[in-house]
């Protein structure tokens, strides 16, 4: 028996060194960690319990016969983070490149196919070279296999990638079937085609970096909803989203403890709203003061800034911030922000994490760049995420809420839950300058002085729509509070959506405008 025991011990220093010490230095050099390093780093101390560590290949091709590695360059199995279970792979780069083949894609959907079993998340960490070339067609079937797992799985256990090295081609699309992307800026990159296709085909000259890198895709395309320097860092942001979601859409969220009193005022807030209208201010600060201990976790913190979503707790509770931001582009909805909001309220929505809209938006972005582009479409996808949420949902009007993007921004007509106003709120179909115009124009061309003529009929315009009260009076808000009651309100009508039960009519499902 000992013998046995010695071999199983061999086999399992062997597993444990993946493609050998010349390849983990040679990772190491490249500033990244190892497939299990990261995992040491993601989750809690000793809890991962690893599964498939002597699975091989039985490939035959290309001489793959004469090397078999033990664990086929992925690490899979479960673990815990913050004491609650979780699903990991982590690609090994240092076997055969953490290429996929069949073997490696049969251990991904295994571990895929028991987080569904158990109900808990799945966290892929990638750096991995694509399909196994050697392997040919079962990669790519082995790629299929996974991406229909993601799909089953989305919306019944959250789904996060990590980026960590290079995915490319039609591996990407795992991730991007996935609810959020993490990547590491310098050591990353996700691309369809990478840059020596992309000089043949349209002669366009473009680093790794600049074409798929972690900043490319955090600011510039959305592909990623995170981006961070290095590989700690962004494996322990991980960590912390996974404080915020639910196991899976059978349970609720977890309570996070805080100290943070429930009946604070928000001092911060008595002063935020500029005096001239169309000053901005940083609807961030907004937020911070509402929420438990100033803490903002934001998602997608560089796309889109005219829209701000993220999570945070109130009085120990998850919800999804979702926010105008009159800092950037004064707010404004435009094709970007739409759909940045829309996938996150859908987020929430499936995993029963509340929303709270801050709004302060002037419209919806004119102009026929966003036309050509979609913005009916694409502000349609807004609309449809929170007419379809039944999560609770409650909104603040700051400011402005002015046009379509007041219905958009979850109001009472779309089933909003708790609809509140500050008193500086201006809930109008449009701003003053535009209303007078288009309803005055005559009055304004034939009167001695124009520009007197026009400031009194925007002020007359002003006083009877730029307020709450109209709103308030029709029940399409349910108060007008004073700004720092805003935690305390918003906590109590929480409290009592707690036990809320809201059902949409039977249907295969919705056709999202896409
Ligand atoms: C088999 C691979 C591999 C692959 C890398 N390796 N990619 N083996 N299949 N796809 C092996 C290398 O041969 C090498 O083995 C080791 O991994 C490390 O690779 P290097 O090239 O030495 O590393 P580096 O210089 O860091 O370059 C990494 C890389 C490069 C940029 C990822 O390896 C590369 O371009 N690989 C091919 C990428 C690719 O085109 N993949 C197919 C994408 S299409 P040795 O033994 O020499 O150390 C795809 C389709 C998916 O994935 C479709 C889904 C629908």
């Amino acid at each position: 028996m000992d013998d046995k025991i010695e071999q199983l011990r061999e086999l399992k220093r062997q597993a444990l060194l993946g493609g050998g010490q010349a390849r983990i230095d040679a990772q190491h050099a490249k500033g990244k960690l190892t497939a299990r390093e990261r995992l040491d780093v993601l989750l809690d101390e000793g809890s991962f319990r690893e599964l498939d560590m002597l699975a091989r290949h039985r490939s035959t091709k290309f001489g793959l016969e004469k090397l078999r590695p033990l664990g086929d360059g992925v690490v899979t199995g479960v673990g815990t983070v913050h004491g609650r279970a979780v699903c990991v792979f982590s690609q090994d780069f240092t076997t055969y490149g953490g290429s996929l083949g069949e073997v490696h894609a049969e251990k991904i959907c295994k571990v895929l196919d028991y987080a569904m079993k158990i109900g808990v998340p799945v966290i892929g960490l990638n750096d991995s070279g694509g399909a196994r070339i050697q392997e040919g067609v079962v990669s790519l079937g082995g790629y299929a296999d996974i991406f229909l797992r993601n799909t089953m799985a989305s919306g019944v256990i959250p789904q996060i990638s990590v980026i960590l090295g290079p995915c490319a081609g039609g591996a990407v699309y795992s991730p991007a079937l996935t609810d959020f992307v993490f990547m590491t800026k310098g050591t990353s990159y996700m691309f369809v085609t990478g840059p020596d296709v992309v000089k043949t085909v349209t002669h366009e000259e473009v680093t790794f970096e600049e074409l798929g890198g972690a900043e490319t895709h955090a600011s510039r395309s959305g592909v990623a909803h995170f981006a961070f320097d290095n590989e700690v860092d962004t494996l322990l942001a991980v960590r912390k989203l996974m404080s915020y979601v639910p196991l899976s859409n059978r349970e609720k969220p977890p309570i996070k403890p805080t100290n943070d009193s429930s009946d604070r005022d928000c001092d911060r807030l008595r002063k935020v709203i500029p005096a001239n209208p169309n000053q901005p201010y940083d609807m961030k600060e907004v937020i911070r003061d509402v929420i438990d201990e100033a803490d903002f976790f934001e998602v997608h913190a560089d796309y889109a800034t005219n829209i701000i979503v993220g999570f945070a707790t109130l009085d120990g509770m998850p919800v999804g911030i979702v926010a105008n931001q009159p800092a950037s582009m004064a707010g404004v909805l435009d094709i970007n922000s739409s759909v940045k909001g829309a996938r996150f309220v859908r987020f929430c929505d499936a995993f029963s994490i509340p929303l709270v809209v801050f709004e302060d938006v002037p419209g919806f972005l004119p102009g026929t760049e966003q036309e050509w582009r979609g913005i009916i479409r694409h502000g349609a996808k807004l609309l449809y995420a929170f007419c379809e949420a039944t999560v609770p949902k409650l909104t603040v009007i700051t400011r402005k809420a002015y046009g379509g993007a007041y219905d958009v921004m979850n109001s009472k007509h779309i089933r909003g839950d708790y609809n509140v106003a500050w008193p500086s709120a201006e809930i109008a179909v449009m701003g003053a300058k535009g209303a007078v115009e288009i309803l005055y124009r005559k009055d304004i061309d034939k009167s001695e002085n124009k520009e007197q003529r026009m400031q009194e009929l925007q002020d007359q315009y002003n006083e009877e729509f730029a307020n709450p009260y109209e709103a308030a009076e029709r029940g399409y808000i349910d108060d007008v509070i004073e700004p720092h009651e805003t935690r305390r309100e918003l906590i109590k009508a929480l409290r009592s959506l707690r036990t809320k039960v809201e059902t949409l009519p039977w249907k295969k499902h919705g056709n999202i405008p896409l």
